[in-house]
């Protein structure tokens, strides 16, 4: 092993061609069906890559990311995979990592750090786009009608897709004054939550609900629970909106409960693996890398549903 760029690399000495590599993973959490997917996709591909897998579950919370990539930095790792909680406050254990050489591929969600030298690249999803396709979808739907009321649960505070999901959809709808965001709250991404907020938007504004955008299908799910026990219609009474198209809203939209998902594609596992592996052959690798995706509606659950992945 040991090529030219290996050896600058620092942490990526003696591994040529094909070698075993060690690869730190810190995810964000277990907080909704798509991470789950997720975390299978990067883990497997991994292991089946023959390469050596830490994993680290940070629960939400960025203080455990941070612990986790010192960590991973001491253990003098090849490469580490990391899917930032926040977009902020980053910086510090990131240039320990790259004082360290070892390199940081960004995985589903980005930072928001003017130094770029930081990271590898970013794989992920275009969340403005994703915000963007949600208001479309909307606007076709109900674009005549004379008032809309949108009540909107949002992503985890902080994290690039609820940031990122928000101005996509308020971007489009700008144009578009009959439609109004009357109510506007995290469910930080859980079906629990998002049922608990959803609750508390009936109470107060149970009748004067059109419509429910939801940053993530997980959240849509709980809040469908809440608006059958509040006595309304989900799908109907309500129009729900989510994203990521996991397989519990392909359910909900064939059960008429939901109306449409905005794919958000978490197996990008065998794609990510592949980065790393170029990077460290010495590939000159794109800064930005986005995964293809579309949007599903409700007459097409049914037809659907059996060849979702996740
Ligand atoms: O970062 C991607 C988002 O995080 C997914 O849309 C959401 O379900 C997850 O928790």
């Amino acid at each position: 092993g040991g090529s030219e760029s290996g050896q600058k690399e620092g942490g990526a000495e003696d591994k040529g061609a094909g070698g075993k590599l060690v690869i730190g993973f810190s995810q964000v959490g277990a907080e909704s069906e798509w991470r789950t997917a997720n975390t299978e996709s990067v883990k497997k591909a991994i292991t089946d890559a023959g390469h050596e897998l830490k994993f680290s579950d940070a629960q939400q919370k960025q203080e455990n990311q941070i612990k986790a990539i010192r960590s991973f930095i001491a253990q003098k790792v090849d490469a580490i995979v990391f899917s930032p909680v926040v977009e902020t406050g980053f910086e510090t254990v990131l240039k320990e990592a790259k004082d360290a050489g070892i390199p940081v591929f960004l995985a589903d969600r980005a930072v928001d750090i003017e130094d770029d030298s930081l990271w590898v690249t970013f794989l992920g999803s275009d969340f403005i786009e994703e915000g963007r396709k949600a208001a479309n979808w909307l606007v076709e739907e109900m674009g005549d009608e004379e008032e809309v009321n949108i009540v909107e649960l949002q992503g985890t505070v902080g994290s690039a897709p609820a940031i990122d999901r928000k101005e996509g959809f308020e971007e489009v709808l700008a144009d578009h004054p009959n439609f109004k965001i009357t109510k506007s709250q995290t469910g930080d991404f859980t079906r629990a939550k998002g049922k608990e907020v959803m609750e508390a938007f009936l109470k107060s504004d149970g009748d004067n609900i059109d419509v429910l955008y939801s940053h993530n299908d997980d959240m849509a799910i709980g809040a469908i629970q809440a608006i059958e026990e509040y006595g309304l219609k989900p799908g109907e009474d309500i129009k729900i909106i989510g994203v990521d198209a996991v397989k519990g809203a392909f359910e909900a939209m064939a059960a008429g409960k939901m109306n449409v998902t905005v794919e958000c594609n978490p197996l990008f596992g065998p794609q990510l693996v592949e980065l790393i592996e170029k990077h460290i052959a010495g590939e000159e690798l794109e800064k930005r890398i986005a995964v293809e995706e579309s949007i599903y509606t409700m007459d097409q659950a049914e037809e659907l549903l059996p060849t979702r992945q996740y």
